[in-house]
Parts: C-alpha cells; structure tokens; sequence
C-alpha cells in the first residue's frame, strides 16, 4: 500500500500494519464504549525524502480536546529534564532583555514553568484546554490553539519575533508539518531557534518498539529526513543531540540557512544512519518481522499465564499501552485491569482493549504474580518504587525489545 508524503509529496510505502486501533489516549468511561472511534494504523517510508509516518491520520480535533490525558509532570525525571532545558534556554538563548520563547504543545507547562519563574517573555500554544489551564495555574501564558502557519502570524504581530521555539513530543504529532515550519520561519527573529525533542526511529526500530507506533505519533524522525526536511523549507538542522527520554529521543536545533554553525554530530549522526541501513526497506520488514514475533510470544506467555491460574497486571497505562493491547488483543481475560498513577485515567478504560485503568495503590491488594510493564521507558523509576513487589516474588514481563519474564 502506498500513500502521499506530508513533506515532499513522495510515495510512502508501507511496512507495518498494526491492525483497527482507536486513538491511543482516548481513554474512555465504561459507558462509552459504543462508536469508538477506529482507524488503521499502519506506517510507510517515504521513497523520496525517507520520512517515516502514518498511513492513516486521526484528525486532530479528535486527539486533543479538553478531555486529554497525556501529563508532561507525570514522571519525576520528565519534571527534571524540562526544568534543565528552562534553564539551558534562559542561560544560552533568552539573555536579552526582550527575550521571548514560544512552545508548540506546553501541555501542563512543566517546561515553561521555570521560564515563566524567570520573569522571561514566553508564550505555550496548546489546543488542549484542560491542559492549558494547568499550566496557567503554572503562573504560564497560554494561547489556546493548534500552531500553523496562521496562529504563528496572529503570534508575531502580537508579540513580535521569538528568539527560541521549541517543542516536546509535539512535532512529530502535527500532520501539517509544513504549516509548522512555515509558521515558525515567520516567528523566529534573526539568529532565532527551532528546537523540538522527538522519539527517534532508530531507537524505534533498535529496540523493536513497535508500541511507540499510535495515532498521535505522525512522523518518526531520523537525522536524515530531518535535515532533508529543514532545507526544504529554508533551514539548516544545526545539531542534533541524543536524550534519554522516552527511551531514546533526539533534541534537533533547526536555524536560518546559513545562520548558525552545523555541529559535527549532525554529519556523523547521518552517516552513521546511512551505513546502517537505517530506514532501509530490509531493516524496515526486518522490524515488521519482529512485531510479529513478539505480538505471537506475548500472547503465548499471557494465555499460558492465565491457563495456569496465575494473576497478570498491567503496570502503567501510557499511549503504549493502546498499541500493544490491540495488536495482541489483549482483554481482561488476560489482563484484569492495569494501575497508572494519572488520576485523569483511572476508573476508565484502555482504548480499544477496554482493560480498567485502577490507582497504584491496588497494585499490591494482594500483588499479582506478574506485572506487565506497559510504561518500559519509566522502568527504573517504577521497578525501584515497587521492589515491595519483587522481594514477594513478583516477577516483571517486558515486551521491548523481545518477551522477557524476569
Ligand atoms: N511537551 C510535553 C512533553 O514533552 O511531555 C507534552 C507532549 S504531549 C505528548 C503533546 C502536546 O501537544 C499535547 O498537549 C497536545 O495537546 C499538543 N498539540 C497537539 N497538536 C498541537 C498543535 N498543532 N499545536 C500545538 N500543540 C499541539
Ligand atoms: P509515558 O511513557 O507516555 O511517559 O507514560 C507513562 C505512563 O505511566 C503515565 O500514564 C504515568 C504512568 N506511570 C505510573 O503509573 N507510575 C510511575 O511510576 C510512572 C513513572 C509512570
Ligand atoms: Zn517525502
């Protein structure tokens, strides 16, 4: 199957289809169920520019709404990170005394928190309004909007040009990519940068995490197609930094053609990706195969599980969470329900697999025999929160990048 490349109007072709899926963080009430929304959820690559994304888009008045569910403040270490990046911008890019710093999807304001603390001219664009308004509780300014190329106008002429924009997990979330970075092109003063942080195919593909893989993940950037992508539309891609996030991300700085030094990594990091075949049809059927694998062993191990009468819990109820529960289909047979500490998402229900969302604390009323670790990237965190668990003999199933019981 083919489809049009949102970049460069390529063909895209397919390599992975994940099956109907809903929409990963529409988590729902038990009575609302019926005419949940579906799609089909399947990735392709670019033969033209080697942009990987979504066959199939869920408009974006369906993903974000004031019913939301995603928090940046979720996790401790994502608390961390954004205040470091707050005070890296404020130290490096905001020192004059007109400073002004936009983000493309605030969320809650964990990142524009520390800016706004600062006394430094900023403005968070999110469409989410329940979100916006946790981070207007945040002290944050908040325009609530989708950012294109028009809200970006509204926001030059109002506040003048922006020394920095940024986004987090939001770039790749915009099917309108080049509505995005013509937007930006006309905020961005002189000098200015576009910085966004996004998961990285090659850590996607790497770690076989297939489960990154959800409507609202449009694009999955490489170093590569991001650099084609900027020059495309008048930028040069200065640097490119690999993070710990979410498993593996990469922080890519966007300026001006011509107007800042292209860092080393960005050369090397492309080369590394082209002699390794990174989004090679092989490497792409390659991870196809492995999807496969692991949705057949999963299903194995859980079914085997519950044939034995042992208990099976999910633990933590991230995007990721909708991904692999509906490609396995994985029900309440299996999994009687999952705990996950956002209070937005319990007593609801996983989207598509409808598996309980329950609080933390009945994770250990009694501890199941095992814990199905949706939120993998968090493990550290989560498995040194829950060791109460492992000393009663608990034992922890990964699914990324094999099926591991340990
Ligand atoms: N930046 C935070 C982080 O890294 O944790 C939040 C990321 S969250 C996954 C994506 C956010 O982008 C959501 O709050 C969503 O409402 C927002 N968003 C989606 N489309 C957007 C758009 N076109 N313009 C601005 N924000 C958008
Ligand atoms: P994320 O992978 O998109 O950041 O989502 C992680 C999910 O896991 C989020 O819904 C919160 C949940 N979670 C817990 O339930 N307990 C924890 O200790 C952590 C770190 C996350
Ligand atoms: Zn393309």
């Amino acid at each position: 199957m083919y489809g049009k490349c949102r970049v460069c109007g390529g063909a895209v072709r397919e390599f992975i289809d994940l099956g109907r899926q809903p929409s990963a963080n529409a988590f729902l009430l038990p009575d609302e169920v019926d005419g949940e929304f579906l799609f089909r959820l399947a990735a392709g690559s670019c033969e033209k520019c080697s942009m990987v994304q979504l066959l199939e888009e869920v408009p974006q008045t369906v993903r974000y709404h004031e019913g939301y569910r995603y928090r940046a403040s979720g996790s401790a270490g994502h608390r961390r990170h954004f205040e470091e990046n707050a005070r890296r911008f404020l130290r490096d890019e905001l020192t004059g005394r007109d400073a002004f710093i936009v983000e493309i999807g605030c969320n809650d304001g964990v990142m524009l928190a520390t800016v706004a603390d600062a006394g430094v001219r900023h403005l968070g664009v999110e469409p989410s309004a329940n979100v916006a308004e946790e981070a207007r509780a945040k002290g944050v300014e908040v325009r609530e909007d989708f950012f294109d190329e028009t809200t970006a106008a509204e926001i030059r002429d109002e506040h003048g040009p922006a020394r920095v924009v940024f986004g987090a997990n939001t770039i790749c979330h915009i099917a309108h990519i080049d509505s995005v970075l013509r937007g930006v092109d006309a905020l961005l003063g002189p000098g200015g940068i576009f910085v966004f942080e996004e998961p990285y195919l090659g850590t996607v593909l790497e770690q076989g995490a297939f489960d990154q893989i959800y409507d609202e993940h449009v694009f999955y950037f490489s170093v590569t197609s991001v650099r084609e992508m900027a020059a495309r539309f008048g930028f040069d891609l200065v640097d490119a930094e690999r993070i710990p996030l979410h498993g593996g991300e990469i922080r890519y700085t966007l300026a001006r053609t011509g107007e800042r030094p292209v860092a080393a990594s960005v050369g090397r990091m492309v080369a590394e990706e082209r002699t390794r075949g990174l989004s090679s049809p092989d490497a792409l059927a390659r991870f196809g195969d492995n999807v496969r694998r692991v949705r057949d062993d999963l299903v194995t191990l859980l079914q085997g599980l519950r044939d034995d009468g042992r208990r099976v819990v999910g633990y933590g109820a991230p995007g990721k969470a909708t991904t692999v529960t509906n490609l396995c289909g994985i029900g309440t047979d299996l999994v009687p329900f999952v705990c996950d500490s956002t209070p937005d998402k319990q007593g609801r229900l996983v989207p598509g697999s409808h598996l309980p969302v329950r609080p933390p604390e009945e994770f250990a009323r009694p501890y199941p025999d095992y814990a199905l670790l949706f939120a993998w990237n968090h493990a550290e965190e989560i498995m040194a929160k829950e060791e109460e668990f492992r000393r009663a003999g608990g034992r922890w199933i990964r699914y990324v990048p094999t099926v591991t019981v340990t």
